[in-house]
């Protein structure tokens, strides 16, 4: 398998796709659970509904004497009668709850590669939630040594478990040991009795410690996590595939699935529009219903609430608005946003995956978006860029900042004629105002729910203005672009990047920034959707020359970088290290070897994931360095 390939992200979110023999897994999506024993719906009705893929139990296949005859001769798709990608599941579960099995490991993954599974997993050790951390180890460590003796295994993708229990550095060495070895697949495990129990805060600390240090090449998978409720913060910090038999589960208990909860067939008045029950039956009629034939109507609909939910979260990864979504979404119950909450704990490490800007507007609601990510690269960030300006500090009233507008030449004036830092308020945050059209700071509708505190604190902070004072010390425009380097490339950048003799060109038409020249080469362009800079080639041989180390930089081959310098992409496979911290989103430097600048473009990935991904686009170049020179006079 090549690995997975990446289409859109939204943080750790994404849509993406990997192959399987039976052919392609597009993600985020569901396995639904086929019992082979006592199949509830038929195939047909599930592809109907959106299934495109199933799970199914190898070893309750091969307990049966009757379908391990039918699977050891005609494969576990004629069994189940589809043709698509088919996950096996190894009796991993029914070890844990009836305790010990027949079968051993080897045993077990040569079945499943047998009976001609797409993916299939190995006997790994289930690690309840209670169990102490020495437990919890011997699961992770057992779990690894039976993946680590099997020998190489053809023809089918090997799912490998991660556990460890609610102990996050066991999750972290587990998903870390599991990367490691042939898994191609990574399924996160033990976590059945959270879900049952809607202990999703518990969740989180494992999805995360279990996301985070997994390979990003590989799909990762929630094992039991099918309730629609819980799917978008799951799909939020990075799971691609759930598999699920809650839509049987909770059909049998005559439970409906909704995309905010459980409701009971007997207390609900009607079915919503979505449903597959809806104008077939009254909700009276479902309840008079002969019970297997209302089982089945309500796994239908439990099921399409699962894939109506699943295509929401899609589209609102490709809309960059996961985060928001899955913010509302919280409100829908106590359990859900004391999760919520404990993602909050997390925002320092999700920002490192958020990209440079999104694509859609940043929404303020209250004091939890000033846990979000985004203001965690900000609070990062600002005190950095301030701190290496010195000097004094100036706040600035509202009446001074009008978003969307260019200040004007009054403001521009007093400005010039100061050398104090000039800071707006934004959302209980003093900015630096040279970064008012960045995003997100422009690009956001907020409630305008400011702390009472911070409306004091403006009110005396607030300076009248500096005396009539007529030399000035600096240029607005030139500073601008500088701690707009400052925040997309590091604090110090925007000087060396920018220097005294450079020319900043507005448009004619909205008075904006376009571009940057010096010397009559094109430094840098400024985007007008996020106030983010593109850079030319000779933009970028500035910075290169003034980054350290591997700031701001992918190394790639000889061969690559020959290919790059002509202006081709550069793919994962032939990255040999970068800087960790690159942003998603951001320009970078492409270095052959020896540290040669031979192109700039845009990183797809963040820093983190850049070394795993082994299929796809890394960096989308815009200039390599033997293409002719872009002159700054062809701009606006
Ligand atoms: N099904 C539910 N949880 C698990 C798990 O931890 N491992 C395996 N193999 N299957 C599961």
């Amino acid at each position: 398998m090549d690995g997975f390939e990446l289409l859109h992200r939204d943080g750790l979110a994404r849509i993406g796709r990997f192959s399987t023999k039976h052919g392609v897994i597009d993600t985020p999506t569901i396995m639904p659970v086929v019992n082979p024993n006592l199949p509830t719906l038929a195939i047909r009705e599930m592809v109907d509904l959106g299934a495109r893929t199933f799970i199914t139990n190898s070893y309750i296949i091969r307990r049966n004497q009757a379908l391990r005859e039918k699977a050891e001769k005609h494969g576990v798709h004629s069994l189940l009668g589809f043709d698509g990608p088919i996950m096996t599941d190894s009796g991993t579960f029914q070890s844990h709850v009836y305790s010990d099995i027949e079968f051993d490991n080897l045993e077990i993954v040569e079945f499943q590669r047998k009976i001609g599974s797409d993916i299939g997993t190995i006997l790994d050790i289930f690690s309840e939630p209670e169990f102490s951390y020495d437990k919890a180890k011997e699961a992770v460590m057992e779990t690894h040594r039976r993946i680590a003796s099997l020998p190489p295994v053809e023809d089918m993708i090997l799912a490998g478990p991660i556990q460890g229990s609610l102990h996050k550095d066991l999750r972290k060495l587990s998903a870390e040991l599991m990367s490691s070895t042939q898994a191609g697949y990574l399924p996160i495990g033990g976590v059945v009795p959270l879900l049952e129990n809607y202990r999703y805060d518990d969740l989180v600390d494992v999805i995360m410690a279990s996301r985070t240090n997994a390979d990003f090449s590989k799909p990762v998978h929630l094992f039991g996590g099918g309730h629609p409720m819980f799917m978008g913060m799951a799909v939020l910090m990075g799971v691609d595939v759930f598999d699920s038999a809650s839509y049987v589960k909770y059909a049998r208990d005559g439970r409906m699935l909704f995309p905010d909860g459980s409701r009971d067939l007997s207390r609900i008045s009607s079915f919503p529009r979505w449903s597959p029950a809806y104008g077939k039956y009254t909700v009276q009629e479902v309840r008079n219903l002969p019970k297997e034939e209302r089982f089945r109507v309500l796994a239908m609909h439990n099921l399409a609430a699962v894939f109506n939910e699943l295509s929401e979260i899609r589209e609102q990864i490709f809309q960059q608005r996961l985060w928001q979504y899955v913010e509302a979404r919280a409100r829908s119950h106590p359990y859900l946003f004391r999760a919520f909450l404990r993602l909050l704990d997390y925002s320092g490490t999700l920002e490192r995956f958020e990209d440079l800007s999104k694509k859609s507007t940043f929404f303020y609601f209250d004091h939890y978006t000033e846990k979000s990510p985004y203001f965690c690269r900000m609070d990062r960030n600002i005190p950095r860029i301030m701190e290496s300006l010195g000097g004094c500090t100036r706040v600035l009233s509202r009446e001074n900042w009008h978003p969307g507008r260019p200040h004007g030449p009054e403001f521009i004036a007093e400005y010039e004629a100061s050398s104090h830092r000039f800071l707006i308020p934004w959302n209980n945050r003093l900015i630096p105002v040279e970064l008012d059209e960045t995003y997100p700071f422009q690009q956001m509708i907020t409630s305008g729910l400011e702390s009472s505190e911070f409306t004091r604190y403006l009110e005396s902070a607030v300076g009248a203005g500096s005396p009539p004072h007529h030399d000035a010390v600096r240029e607005f425009r030139l500073e601008k672009v500088r701690r707009v380097a400052d925040y997309q490339f590091g604090p110090g950048m925007g000087d060396g990047l920018f220097p005294d003799s450079t020319e900043v060109r507005v448009s004619r038409s909205t008075g904006r920034i376009r571009s940057v020249i010096l010397h009559g080469s094109l430094l840098a362009t400024l985007r007008s959707h996020d106030g983010f800079f593109t850079l030319g080639i000779e933009g970028a041989r500035r910075l290169h020359s003034i980054s350290p180390g591997m700031l701001n930089r992918v190394k790639v081959t000889r061969d690559s970088a020959e290919f790059n310098a002509k202006g081709y992409n550069v793919f994962f496979k032939f990255i040999t290290a970068c800087d960790p911290d690159i942003i998603a989103g951001n320009e970078v430097l492409v270095v052959g070897p020896d540290d040669d600048l031979v192109a700039v473009g845009k990183a797809s990935v963040s820093g983190r994931e850049m070394r795993d991904y082994r299929t796809g686009v890394a960096v989308k170049i815009h200039r390599g360095s033997s293409e002719g020179e872009a002159k700054g006079g062809d701009q606006d």
